[in-house]
């Protein structure tokens, strides 16, 4: 369930008529709903109830800081996977006790910089980083927490570019080398042991992989347990997936995942963490973007935008579909006709959608583009030298940019010529 509606035959964000705010900031431009975003993070904040825990949002997913700040209003801790999104966590107001770091390639200067500002834990994916971690901590006279993150070789069943918990993946420890891996994290100096954490990839559309994992997971901790070690935390990372259509996806609830998780490894005792991107953010979102042409192409139409491939990557990089819909409402009855739905950007990768339904569309046209709060904004670039869109967040009646577009200039200002061109 969004936020992102029809009334009187206009799409509105919240109270907000979705046009006025084009109006006010132009196109193309990201929109997000504190009330969805509040929902979603509570859903999950509930389904793990009464256990204790702690929902660290993925920041990756939508890292600005008006978005974390109402999600950490809310008690969410964050994880980050870069010293950026670290820096950014803080800058936000998040304490370091409420932050956990993921990534495979931690640096040492990051590492450094979350044990100086503070750090709940670190999620350890390999021997040599929990090593580098023991070393920088030790320099710092402080203890570095950590979990290690177990690869349990399950297949997630989702699109390969994003699936992390099978053996041929980067990430995490192979499970058949924990206990090695544990023994010797307890005996380097400058480490506590306090968990384990497990990620096994992202929009999964059913509770089984997890539950797979989790099963792993559980035995795990009861293993080292005997072994002498203190497991007193989990974190499950995170992954489940969003309906992309109105129409007939219907993905696990969170109510669901937070039985299955009490189901798996509540007997255990231990303090639970998750970490959800995609669910509290994906559909908190949405990208408004406007008709520039209509083509009419040899046996096909296309629909040219404003918007364009390195505003919202995930078509071209995953096939991914996101539902486009037009801003006003068209009249019942309207023939739809095929579209394809693509940017200006000089390659035939940008194309949002092809032959997709539409009602009939117009140059200056305003379409919104769903499910597009998670991995929309983060993952743009200003390929072919196009601004990055705005960001603005909607709140009841109210709406605030809380990321204004760049001009020309600032962005051409960034480059610097050496004094040989001069
Ligand atoms: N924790 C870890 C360690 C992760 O690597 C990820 C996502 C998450 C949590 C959050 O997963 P979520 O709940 O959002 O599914 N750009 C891709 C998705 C990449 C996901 C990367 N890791 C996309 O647009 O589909």
């Amino acid at each position: 369930m969004d936020h992102f509606l029809y009334r009187d035959g206009a799409l509105h964000a919240e109270d907000v008529p979705v046009a006025d705010i084009a109006a006010a900031v132009g196109t193309p431009f990201y929109c997000y709903s504190t009330a969805t975003l509040e929902r979603h993070f509570r859903l999950f904040d509930e389904a793990l109830e009464p256990m204790d825990h702690l929902v660290c949002f993925a920041m990756k997913s939508n890292s600005n800081q008006a978005i974390l700040k109402t999600l950490a209003a809310l008690g969410a801790g964050m994880d980050v996977v870069s010293g950026g999104e670290y820096a950014r966590a803080k800058a936000a107001g998040v304490s370091g006790d409420r932050i956990v770091f993921s990534g495979v390639g931690k640096t040492a200067a990051e590492m450094r910089a979350a044990l100086e500002g503070g750090i709940r834990q670190f999620n350890v994916e390999s021997e040599p980083e929990m090593e580098v971690l023991s070393a920088v901590a030790t320099s710092l006279g402080v203890t570095a927490p950590v979990a290690l993150r177990i690869n349990p070789d399950v297949d997630a069943r989702t699109h390969a570019k994003i699936a992390t918990g099978k053996s041929e993946n980067k990430f995490g420890i192979p499970i058949a080398r924990a206990r090695d891996a544990y023994a010797r994290a307890a005996e380097l100096p400058g480490l506590e042991v306090v968990g384990i954490d497990v990620h096994i990839g992202s929009q999964l559309t059913e509770l089984e992989p997890f539950e797979m994992a989790y099963r792993k997971v559980a035995d795990l901790t009861e293993a080292l347990r005997a072994d002498g070690h203190a497991i007193r935390r989990l974190d499950l990372g995170g992954g489940l997936g969003i309906p992309y259509t109105r129409s007939n996806e219907a993905p696990p609830l969170p109510s669901d995942y937070g039985d299955l998780i009490k189901r798996t490894v509540g007997h255990l005792g231990c303090e639970v963490e998750i970490e959800p991107g995609r669910l509290i953010s994906g559909n908190a979102g949405i990208m408004v973007s406007a008709v520039i042409y209509v083509k009419h192409g040899e046996g096909r139409d296309f629909l040219i935008l404003d918007g364009a491939m390195n505003d919202l990557v995930r078509p071209s990089m995953y096939d991914a579909h996101h539902d486009i819909v037009p801003v006003f409402e068209p009249e019942p009855g309207l023939e739809q006709t095929p579209y394809d739905v693509v940017g200006p950007v000089c390659e035939s990768g940008d194309t949002f959608a092809r032959g997709r339904n539409m009602p009939p569309l117009k140059p200056g046209d305003l379409v919104a583009f769903r499910s597009a709060g998670a991995y929309g904004a983060v993952m743009s670039s200003e390929y072919n030298t196009r601004p990055l869109i705005p960001e603005v967040l909607v709140r009841g009646d109210q709406f605030a940019v809380i990321r204004p577009r760049p001009t020309f200039d600032e962005m051409i200002a960034r480059d610097n010529i050496p004094e040989w061109l001069s």
